[in-house]
C-alpha cells in the first residue's frame, strides 16, 4: 500500500444498535486512519459510548460492518478486540487501587520468574512504558489509590500502551481532571499521535478537540449528523452541529 492512499485503520459501516425499544446507533459509519485523532461528539445520550463500546468488543452489534486495517472483524469481547491492537480507556479507569503503578500496568500478566513475579523485570518495563508516554509517574512503586485522578489516569493510558495498540479510545477523558492534568492528557495524546497511534477522543470539551483533534464526528440521537476536519470548522459550528444537525445548520 503506498502512501499516496493510506487504508483506514478502522471502519465501521452502517452500524444499528438497540436496547430494548431504544434505537440507540442508526446506520452509523465511522473512519479512522493511522496516526489521527478523531473527536466524537453529540449530546448527552447521542450513542458515542455505545459505538466505541461496539469498537471495542464490550456491546455487539445489531447490524452492520466493523473493518480494522481492511479485515471485517466481529469481536465478540474486548480482549478480543485488543488483540487486532484496539485499547478502550474508560472513564473509571477500571485499576486496582490497593495495588502500585507496576503491578497495575501488567495486571493479568505479571511477568514470572520461577514461581514468584519478577518484579525487577515489571518495574524496568513499567518504567519504560511511562517513559514513552512521557508522562511524570515516575515511582512505579506507588500505590495507585494514592495517585491524584490525572496521574491514575496516565497509568490506566499506560497500561493500555502496554498492549503496543494501533487505536486508543478514550471515553471522556478529561471529565473530572484538572486543568494542568488537561494539558498533560492532551499532550500524551500528540505523543500517541507522533507514534502514529490512531485515537478517538469523546468529549463535551470542545476546546479539548480542537487541541489535539484532526477530524471531528458529531452523532446525534444515534446517527451521524456532520464531520468536518477540524483545520475547516469553529468550536461554534460544532456546537451547532451537535444542536442541530447537519441539514439544520446548512440551511441557516
Ligand atoms: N447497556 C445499555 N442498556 C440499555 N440502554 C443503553 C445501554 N447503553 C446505552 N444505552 C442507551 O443508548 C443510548 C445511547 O447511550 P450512550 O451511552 O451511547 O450515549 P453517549 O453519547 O455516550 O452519552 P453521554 O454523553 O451521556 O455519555 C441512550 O439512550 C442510553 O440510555
Ligand atoms: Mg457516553
Amino acid at each position: 500500500m503506498s502512501d499516496a492512499s493510506p487504508r483506514p485503520v478502522v471502519e465501521m459501516r452502517g452500524i444499528d444498535k438497540s436496547f430494548g425499544a431504544i434505537q440507540a446507533l442508526v446506520n452509523v459509519d465511522l473512519t479512522l486512519m493511522p496516526g489521527e485523532v478523531l473527536g466524537l461528539v453529540g449530546d448527552n445520550s447521542a450513542g458515542k459510548s455505545t459505538l466505541m463500546k461496539i469498537l471495542s468488543g464490550a456491546y455487539q452489534r445489531d447490524r452492520g460492518e466493523v473493518l480494522i486495517d481492511g479485515v471485517s472483524c466481529h469481536f465478540k469481547s474486548p480482549h478480543e478486540s485488543r488483540e487486532r491492537g484496539i485499547e478502550m480507556i474508560y472513564q473509571d479507569f477500571a485499576l486496582c487501587g490497593n495495588l502500585d503503578v507496576a503491578a497495575n500496568i501488567f495486571l493479568g500478566r505479571w511477568p514470572t520468574k520461577g514461581l514468584f513475579v519478577d518484579r525487577a523485570r515489571m518495574e524496568a518495563e513499567a518504567s519504560a512504558v511511562l517513559q514513552r508516554l512521557k508522562v511524570d509517574v515516575n515511582h512505579v512503586r506507588q500505590r495507585v489509590e494514592s495517585l491524584s485522578g490525572g496521574r491514575q489516569q496516565s497509568v490506566a493510558i499506560a497500561r493500555a500502551i502496554s498492549f503496543a495498540p494501533k487505536v486508543v479510545i478514550l471515553d471522556e477523558p478529561t471529565a473530572n481532571l484538572s486543568v494542568t492534568a488537561t494539558a498533560r492528557l492532551l499532550e500524551t495524546m500528540l505523543e500517541l499521535k507522533r507514534q502514529n497511534v490512531a485515537q478517538i477522543i469523546i468529549s463535551h470539551r470542545l476546546n479539548d478537540i480542537f487541541e489535539v483533534g484532526d477530524r471531528v464526528m458529531v452523532l446525534k440521537r444515534g446517527r451521524n449528523v456532520g464531520e468536518r476536519r477540524i483545520a475547516d470548522i469553529t468550536e461554534h459550528e460544532v456546537l451547532e452541529l451537535i444542536v442541530r444537525g447537519e441539514e439544520a445548520a446548512a440551511g441557516r
